[in-house]
């Protein structure tokens, strides 16, 4: 088979990966892909919101099915698009894809099927939203989100109401976020400790992926600015038999909301989750795979991805057993100086070369320029490594990292360290 991945970042970079180590996979193409991936994919030209151009590729390559990584393509209706041409491929419809695209259509969903989740109130006007802080207890601290899709830059966490009205300010009357942010939610703030739970659904059946966690902050224990994400391991052993029954409880709900809203589902879906006292709840849908934590999930997965992607196709998930390797997978990711703020790139990497066969390279912001990699982008690569246990994996995902260089690199050290003691 052949098959067209759409994306060009670490997620798209695991995902191509994957694909090519598969005995049924005679050829990975992907779209726009990045320069770090030539040896296990073709790089094809498109853009991943050049639908009709993509199409056209797919049907004169005679490629049996597409993947789709980010969530704008499937927010513009990529899925749709491809349906109309008779093409397969995997990712929900558009409408479906507002589980993500619409934070405010996800707390609908969330509501009408039980789903427990953060209270929240929503607005389009900004002296009602400016009203409502005033009306909140002064003590907690009050979460803002943007409606729509922002490029991680939507989610605000406010310390007290004068940060959150400033935010306010800047979202609806500045628009900083453009119309992702016409709509907002305000939000209670849930402290806990967040995991994701990725699942496999063909839009009846589902099934569930080891959990890991993300490392969403810029620096070690959890400080400074979110970013798109600087690590992640699976599966998370903070999970315990009690939280995953009622984690699954969860995922039944949404499968079935999906099936009663009549919702066209064939693909990822992330269920983002804060545990608070033992209790999971609902902090946010993502309608496809996360970044980073593809790159430690991935490595782990033991029956091929085409075979789950040809069971999701056909509907047939619930007939396919999906087997995961009984290890551990840790994911470094190394960003350029400066981000997630402003960064600087076209710095040489070194070192590439000295990378263990076994530790697994998921390139992102990377170009290649007269004979060498330089850097394109603020995270630049992901470093995975699997072993029998999350230190052993530890160990050696830094025993690697650390064989890496650019000017400017900069990357957390304790990635999965939560694994080992509870805390940072
Ligand atoms: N790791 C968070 C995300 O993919 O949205």
């Amino acid at each position: 088979m052949k098959v067209l991945v759409v994306g060009s970042g670490g997620r798209e970079s695991a995902i191509c990966w994957q694909f090519s180590k598969e005995a049924s996979i005679e050829k990975v193409y992907c779209a726009p892909g990045n320069d770090g991936i030539v040896e296990i994919a073709e790089i094809v030209n498109i853009s991943a919101y050049d639908f009709e151009n993509l199409t056209n590729f797919v049907k004169a390559n005679k490629i049996d099915f597409t993947f789709v990584g980010p969530e704008i393509p499937l927010s513009l209706g990529i899925v749709d698009y491809f349906n109309s041409c008779g093409l397969k491929i995997i990712g929900p419809s558009k409408e479906a894809a507002k589980l993500e695209s619409s934070k405010i259509y996800s707390k609908y969903f969330m509501d009408k099927y039980n789903i427990p989740t953060a209270k929240y109130s929503s607005f389009s006007d900004v002296g009602r939203a400016l009203d409502f802080i005033d009306s909140l207890n002064k003590d907690n601290k009050i979460v803002i989100k943007a409606d729509g899709l922002a490029a991680g830059k939507g989610v605000h966490i406010c310390s007290c109401k004068k940060e959150a009205k400033n935010i306010v300010h800047k979202i609806m009357s500045e628009k900083v976020l453009d119309d992702a942010g016409t709509n907002i939610l305000i939000e209670e703030y849930i402290e806990g400790e967040e995991l994701s739970y990725l699942l496999f659904t063909d839009g009846t059946s589902y099934s569930l992926m080891p959990a890991s966690q993300d490392h969403k902050r810029v620096k070690d224990k959890d400080q400074g600015l979110n970013t798109g994400g600087m690590g992640a391991y699976a599966p998370a052993p903070l999970t315990t038999d009690n939280l995953n029954e009622k984690v699954e409880n969860i995922v039944k709900k949404v499968s079935n909301g999906i099936t009663q809203e009549k919702l066209e589902y064939k693909g990822i879906l992330y269920v983002g989750i804060i545990v608070r006292e033992g209790l999971p709840y609902v902090l946010e849908f993502n309608c496809r795979f996360g970044d980073p934590e593809t790159q430690a999930v991935l490595p782990l997965l033991e029956t091929d991805l085409s075979d789950i992607c040809i069971a999701i196709l056909e509907g047939k998930l619930s007939q396919l057993q999906i087997k995961w390797k009984n290890k551990f997978s840790v994911c470094v990711v190394l960003a350029s100086g400066g981000y997630p703020e402003d960064f600087k790139t076209g710095f040489e990497i070194k070192g590439l070369e000295n990378i263990a066969t076994d530790a697994i390279i998921f390139y992102a912001g990377i170009k290649f320029v007269d004979g060498k990699f330089i850097t394109s982008g603020g995270r630049v690569l992901g470093i995975t490594a699997i072993g029998d246990n999350i230190k052993e994996a530890i160990n050696k995902v830094y025993a690697n990292v650390n064989l890496v260089h650019f000017d400017g690199m900069h990357f957390r050290k304790d990635i999965a360290r939560r694994a080992l003691n509870g805390k940072y």
